[in-house]
């Protein structure tokens, strides 16, 4: 498979979702929390909080979803990130994640944390492991409602927007 090259041309194919775009996304996200990688999330979830989104579309076809989340002044989320399994590998969940990160210095958002199997991933990008108790907010509310809350594997991670978000 080759890579999508140069980044320019992988951005012209990121956008914003429609409501049409809910049921890919759904199925994107659920593809990989069958396989325990993240967690589900119904529709109704994901009409509500569609416009944390950014989409991947290729040829028609939405094979990638990334959500920046917002939690307080200085801290977002990035989570939902998933990338069709047959077009993994080619820049596009790195493109995702940077979109989210532009969206968040847009917003002014200073910090934006990652909660993953997916450390290695995200350590290419920038991001930095930090203790649990470095995300108080995040643990009162998506944590609580974990099925793994009592056997969490994932690793937090932590990219501080004042690093160079370079899109180039
Ligand atoms: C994690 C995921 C989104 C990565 O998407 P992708 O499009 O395959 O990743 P990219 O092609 O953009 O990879 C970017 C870089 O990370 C590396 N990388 C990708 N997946 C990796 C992994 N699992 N472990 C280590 N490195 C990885 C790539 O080699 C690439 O490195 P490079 O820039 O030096 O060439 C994708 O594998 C996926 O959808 N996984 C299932 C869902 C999931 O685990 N989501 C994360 C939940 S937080």
């Amino acid at each position: 498979m080759s890579r999508l090259d140069p980044d320019k041309q992988a951005r012209l194919m990121i956008r914003k979702p429609l409501v049409s775009d809910v049921e890919a996304i759904r199925e994107l996200i659920n593809d990989s929390a069958e396989l325990g990688k993240m967690l589900f999330r119904p529709a109704a979830e994901l009409y509500e909080h569609l416009r944390d989104f950014h989409v991947y579309e290729q040829d028609g076809r939405v094979v990638g979803c990334c959500a920046l989340h917002v939690y307080w002044k200085d801290l977002a989320e990035v989570k939902s990130l998933a990338v069709e399994s047959q077009l993994r590998g080619k820049g596009i969940g790195k493109t995702l994640v940077r979109a989210a990160l532009e969206e968040a210095g847009r917003l002014g958002v200073g910090r934006v944390f990652a909660l993953t199997l997916e450390t290695k991933f995200f350590e290419n990008l920038g991001f930095e492991r930090v203790d649990f108790d470095a995300l108080p907010l995040k643990v009162w509310t998506d944590c609580v409602k974990c099925p793994r809350k009592d056997c969490c594997d994932e690793t937090a991670l932590i990219y501080s927007l004042s690093q160079d978000v370079s899109t180039t």
